[in-house]
């Protein structure tokens, strides 16, 4: 089952969804290395060249900056999140490390060769003002990806590469979508962003889909609970009533003991700015 309650929009009740990871800064990634291990993944993918001018765009605590500096790339990361940034800019100084709202970049036009953003677009207020920021700052021939909750993909949200033999993934998603009913109006739901039209209407051509995969084991389940309340999952389980973030939690921990690896495969959708 797809989970587009929460891999759709993360944003809690009322609030912009950087305060959320303004808040879970210190353990994001931390708990188990979900983010990074796709940024690995997304970059070898993408796999710019040494010396690529290259954007992170709500770069977290730096999933993506990461590899693209092992690679030898000049990376300018931006968050809106003080607390991501501090981290990011910490833990890669290499990196030009900037608070900055994706979807009003205080940066140049036309002055980066690759714009990477990874599970950010579908969380933002306004996304398409955030790909209309990513197709200005890019130059010409330049090329945006991004990663995270469209509707027009064949690598839908999350489940996709378990195999029975991995159950865990699609049981997380039943869960979630089981519990989605208890969420206040206009909680964690949301409108799933389309990713080939908003590439599209900012003017991006020669579109790509392109997927990136990940395999996490946790060592139990009150580990996956901790991690589930490390990122965006956390703004669902806020959300939730109080009776049913509890019970949410017992079935969490009720999970089958041998079921901890999590596989999960995401679409990387991109387009060439003209020029
Ligand atoms: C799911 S995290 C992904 C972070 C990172 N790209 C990664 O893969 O680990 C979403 C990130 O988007 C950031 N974000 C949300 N809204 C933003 C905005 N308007 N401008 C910049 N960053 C934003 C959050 O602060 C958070 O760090």
């Amino acid at each position: 089952m797809r989970v587009p309650s929460i891999v759709v929009r993360l944003a809690a009740v009322d609030e912009s969804a950087w305060k959320l990871f303004d808040r879970v800064a210190g353990d994001y990634d931390q708990v188990a290395p979900f983010f990074a291990e796709y940024g690995r993944a997304i970059m070898d993918v993408l796999d710019p060249p040494a010396g690529c001018r290259v954007l992170d765009l709500g770069a977290g605590r730096g999933a993506l900056t990461a590899p693209a500096l092992a690679r030898g790339c000049a990376v300018t990361a931006v968050d809106a999140a003080p607390a991501m940034v501090e981290r990011l800019s910490a833990d890669h100084p290499a990196a030009t490390a900037y608070v900055m709202d994706a979807e009003d970049l205080d940066l140049p036009a036309d002055s980066f060769d690759l714009v990477v953003s990874s599970f950010v677009i579908h969380v933002l207020d306004r996304p398409a003002a955030g790909v209309a920021e990513a197709y200005r700052v890019l130059a010409p021939g330049g090329r945006f990806a991004f990663t995270g909750g469209s509707a027009r993909t064949s690598h839908r949200g999350g489940g996709k590469p378990d195999a029975p033999a991995f159950p865990l993934g699609p049981r997380l998603d039943a869960l979630f979508g089981e519990f989605a009913v208890h969420l206040p109006p206009n909680g964690s739901m949301g409108t799933p962003v389309d990713a080939a039209e908003l590439l599209e209407e900012a003017g991006f051509e020669d579109l790509r889909e392109e997927s990136a995969q990940v395999a996490i084991e946790f060592r139990d389940h009150e580990t996956l609970w901790r991690w589930a309340m490390s990122h965006g999952y956390r703004a669902f389980i806020e959300d939730l009533p109080d009776e049913h973030r509890a019970e949410f939690h017992r079935r969490v921990l009720a999970l089958p003991a041998e079921d901890r690896v999590l596989h999960r495969a995401t679409g990387i959708w991109s387009g060439r700015k003209p020029g």
